[in-house]
């Protein structure tokens, strides 16, 4: 695509993907990765439609992220691009979806056609090789997904170094930094971004993602970001090149605007490259005869999450049979955060819903306890349960005896769509080398807390869970 760009035959491939269109559903705001997907499709002969911020569109009713890409693949689009503020959003839409979904990025999670065209730029000015990089990072490395993408898929090649240098709030994110050394990247914080400078053949600065960011003005930002603003003295006995996503916020100027007249800036040809690869991305995934015809049908395996930690459910001890056997059928939700037991009974309006219910708080054995005698929890109710206090062990009683018993587990990342009650995503886990889990949205990784489950319950667990993305 680039050779044809650059010999004058941009449309030699004008009538490969006739007849195919592609959905564009943007949540959030963008210009480039919106425009450069339309655009590439038009060069390939291709159609687009969609959205581009959701006034409009019935997600201002709250259609659900999964019936609004039914109704996508209803309307017998081939592709789907999509931006959504949510981490794990795209990877759902993916599951859902009958076609495939590009993610044009997903909460501050990732972002991969951007790292993409990133790669592809740094191979054009660096001689076409990607081996012994050194990269420097600069201005928001915390909330943005571009820095994470770029960064990870910068890991696949060889002895690559990456520098950084930003104020703790907006420096690189704690999980990353040991994910990349585990890649073989070695991963540098340096004082200064003159000190990045001076040894980087690349600086690829961010702009600061206020619409991230929790109670922290501009004007905040601006003071923190004085000193890593790029400007014309910080470049100018330098060779580098200055990558950028885009955009540049115009009132932080993390970049001046006399940088962008200077022989190091690169990031006006970097957008450039992001339709010549996003034209080779959809070619290569379009570019074939046929397709699945629409069932109408929801695949059963979107209903079921794989996040209920199974626990033997043994004869009632003698402090558990004190709460259950003046029940005969119902639910104990155990080792619950002390004093949590009259949220949970709010939060599931279990007053006034004609339901046995006895919340107990339990000082002297650290926890607090629930019994109700509904028949069982929806999963929103769970979540619900989980997001409270977290980790809670559910007892389904029947007869009088335990016959089911689980630890709920819940993604910890508050952002990720699995958190979002009314999207229904069911939370899905997979594992880890070192005993953990993976979320299988926003791809965060934690270890089990509950102190309940024994160590042979934990490993069964651990067992049954799929060790990489599966499809679903
Ligand atoms: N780089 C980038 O994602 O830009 P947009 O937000 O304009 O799509």
């Amino acid at each position: 695509m680039y050779d044809l760009e650059k010999s004058g035959q941009r449309y030699k491939l004008a009538n490969e993907l006739r007849n195919r269109s592609m959905a564009y559903l943007f949540y959030e705001p963008s210009t480039r990765t919106r425009t450069s997907h339309v655009t590439a499709m038009r060069e390939l002969g291709g159609l687009s439609d969609g959205f581009s911020g959701i006034e409009g569109t019935a997600v201002t009713k709250k259609e659900t992220i999964r019936d609004t890409i039914m109704m996508v693949c209803a309307n017998r689009f081939d592709v789907i691009v999509m931006r959504h503020p949510f981490d794990g959003s795209v990877q759902w839409a993916a599951d859902v979806a009958s076609i495939p979904v590009i993610n044009g990025g997903d909460g501050k999670n990732e972002h991969p056609t951007q790292a993409l065209l990133d790669v592809f730029t740094i191979y054009l000015l660096n001689n076409e090789s990607l081996d012994g990089l050194n990269v420097g990072l600069g201005g928001d490395l915390s909330h943005g997904r571009t820095i994470r993408s770029l960064s990870l898929a910068l890991s696949h090649f060889e002895n690559v170094t990456i520098r950084w240098a930003a104020e703790d709030f907006l420096g690189m994110p704690e999980d990353l930094i040991p994910l990349l050394e585990s890649r073989g990247v070695t991963v540098v914080r340096d004082g200064t971004v003159e000190d990045v400078m001076a040894k980087v053949q690349f600086y690829y600065m961010t702009r600061p993602q206020l619409e991230r960011m929790k109670g922290i003005s501009q004007e905040d930002i601006i003071k923190m970001m004085q000193k890593y603003r790029i400007d014309l003295e910080k470049v100018k006995d330098h060779d580098v090149k200055l990558m950028h996503p885009l955009p540049v916020n115009s009132e932080v100027a993390e970049i001046d605007y006399r940088v962008f007249f200077d022989k190091c800036q690169a990031f006006f040809q970097q957008a450039e490259n992001g339709i010549i690869l996003r034209k080779a991305l959809l070619y290569e995934m379009l570019k074939h005869d046929g397709y699945t015809p629409f069932s109408g049908q929801l695949n059963p395996v979107l209903e079921q999450g794989n996040n209920c930690l199974k626990r033997i459910a043994k004869e009632s001890n003698k402090e558990g049979k004190k709460f259950i056997d003046n029940i005969a059928n119902g639910l104990v939700v155990d080792h619950l955060k002390p004093g949590s037991e009259q949220r949970i009974v709010a939060d599931l309006n279990l007053i006034n819903r004609e339901t046995g219910i006895i919340p107990a708080n339990l000082p002297n054995v650290g926890k607090s306890i629930l019994k109700t005698d509904l028949f069982e929890f929806t999963e929103r109710e769970l979540k619900t349960i989980a997001e409270i206090s977290p980790e809670p062990t559910i007892n389904y009683i029947r007869e009088g005896k335990v016959i089911d018993k689980f630890v709920y587990l819940l993604c910890r990342n508050s952002n990720c769509v699995t958190r979002v009650l009314n999207e229904d995503v069911p939370p899905q886990f997979y594992r880890e080398n070192d005993g953990g889990v993976r979320c299988r949205y926003c791809r965060k990784s934690y270890s089990i807390i509950t102190k309940k489950a024994t160590e042979e319950e934990k490993r069964s667990f651990l067992q049954s869970l799929p060790n990489g993305i599966d499809k679903v």
